[in-house]
């Protein structure tokens, strides 16, 4: 089966006993138990729900896994995953991480006694010289939010490996209809479903994907024990979501596409960071481990920080907010916004510059989307 007819009918067995093609939403806390411990799978939902099960099983085939462990949240699963860690253990994390993800790692894990080490993913010697310090994780986003800058998975992974540090990789950007990190060797996935995999801005999830039994157990006992899990409503949300994925991401990327094209020829821009334009430093390697560039576009413009932050809210379509991968376009200021959680002078110095702005290229018309940027750049 391909991508799009396994998003449609993996995880969705009609319902036994009704008929009904789309199986239900089980709003349930807890199971009727036929004995005590004897009961048909689940015995309560912070521990698992039929549609949490659903959901990972469409979420664990699209990225070509075994297992997949549905979480409140993308930093949920992140948390889900990081808690396994101890005191005194090291994590390796690529230079632009979306900024709640620095955070947790920086202002919450570290009391508990982690250290972070913040290098260049896309530098291999740089990688390889971290990993000899037996760091046990090595966490990075490719492409990366908001400078969507690419990273070798498949080298990272194959060097990892070598040291025995585990692989983690955030394909929330590239989604698995572009890029399946697992099959470039990478231990462990994670996705915001927040984004283009609910698509639909009405929900908060996550989820982490692997391919070993004993990391899914630790993450499922996490989850458990930490009260990570989701609502039913929200995964069921996701199923019906994850249907469209496939259309929706090739619609996003076309878009996105031609926009990044329009904003590189427009005067007022200074610098596109989009993967699948030739002017993008690692657009080989984008072409490489990715079937598609994704939906985001970041422009560095040449405006002030005043006049950055008037045009950001003067456009009619897109909206100014948080988040990405909805069916609608947003416009985000990463400096002041989704990454203002990261100390200034550590932005500054991973290139993310107040001047920097983020779309997310929705899937309206994009004649609609390109004439809305052109009108409030030309006024700005
Ligand atoms: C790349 C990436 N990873 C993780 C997260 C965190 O996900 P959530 O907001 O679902 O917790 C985000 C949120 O913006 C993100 O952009």
């Amino acid at each position: 089966m391909k991508f799009p007819t396994k998003a449609i009918h993996v995880g969705q067995i009609p319902d036994a006993g009704t008929g009904a093609i789309i199986p239900p939403i089980y709003m349930t806390s807890t199971y009727l138990q036929e004995a005590p411990d004897k009961h048909k799978g689940y015995d309560y939902t912070r521990a698992g729900n039929p549609n949490f099960t659903n959901l990972e099983q469409t979420l664990a085939v699209l990225e070509e896994a075994s297992y997949a462990t549905v979480c409140s949240s993308g930093i949920g699963a992140i948390t889900g995953l990081i808690s396994n860690l101890k005191q005194g253990d090291k994590v390796v994390a690529g230079n632009d991480l979306y900024g709640g993800t620095f955070r947790l790692f920086d202002q919450v894990f570290k009391n508990f006694g982690l250290s972070v080490r913040v290098i260049n993913t896309q530098n291999l010697d740089e990688v390889e010289m971290a990993l000899q310090e037996q760091p046990k994780m090595i966490f990075l986003e490719s492409p990366s939010n908001p400078l969507l800058r690419i990273s070798d998975i498949g080298a990272i992974s194959k060097l990892a490996r070598k040291y025995g540090v585990l692989s983690i990789v955030d394909n929330t950007f590239a989604t698995p209809f572009f890029q399946n990190p697992l099959l470039l060797g990478a231990d462990v996935v994670i996705h915001s479903t927040t984004k283009y995999i609910g698509g639909h801005s009405d929900i908060v999830g996550g989820v982490a994907i692997t391919n070993n039994k004993d990391i899914k157990e630790k993450i499922d006992f996490m989850r458990k024990s930490m009260g990570l899990n989701p609502s039913p409503f929200d995964t069921w949300l996701i199923s019906r979501g994850i249907k469209t994925l496939a259309l929706r991401m090739e619609r996003h990327a076309e878009s996105a596409l031609k926009i990044a094209a329009f904003l590189e020829a427009h005067p007022k821009v200074r610098k596109v960071f989009y993967p699948g334009l030739e002017s993008h430093p690692q657009h080989a390697l984008a072409k490489k481990q990715m079937t598609g560039f994704g939906g985001i576009v970041s422009v560095e413009l040449d405006l002030n920080m005043e006049q950055t932050k008037k045009l950001i809210s003067s456009f009619r379509l897109f909206s100014l907010a948080e988040s990405l991968g909805g069916v609608e376009s947003l416009v985000d200021h990463p400096a002041s916004m989704t990454h203002a959680s990261i100390p200034k002078e550590e932005r500054e110095k991973n290139g993310l510059s107040d001047g920097l702005v983020r779309f997310s290229v929705g899937i309206e018309d994009v004649d609609d989307l390109i004439e809305d940027i052109g009108n409030q750049l030309v006024n700005s």
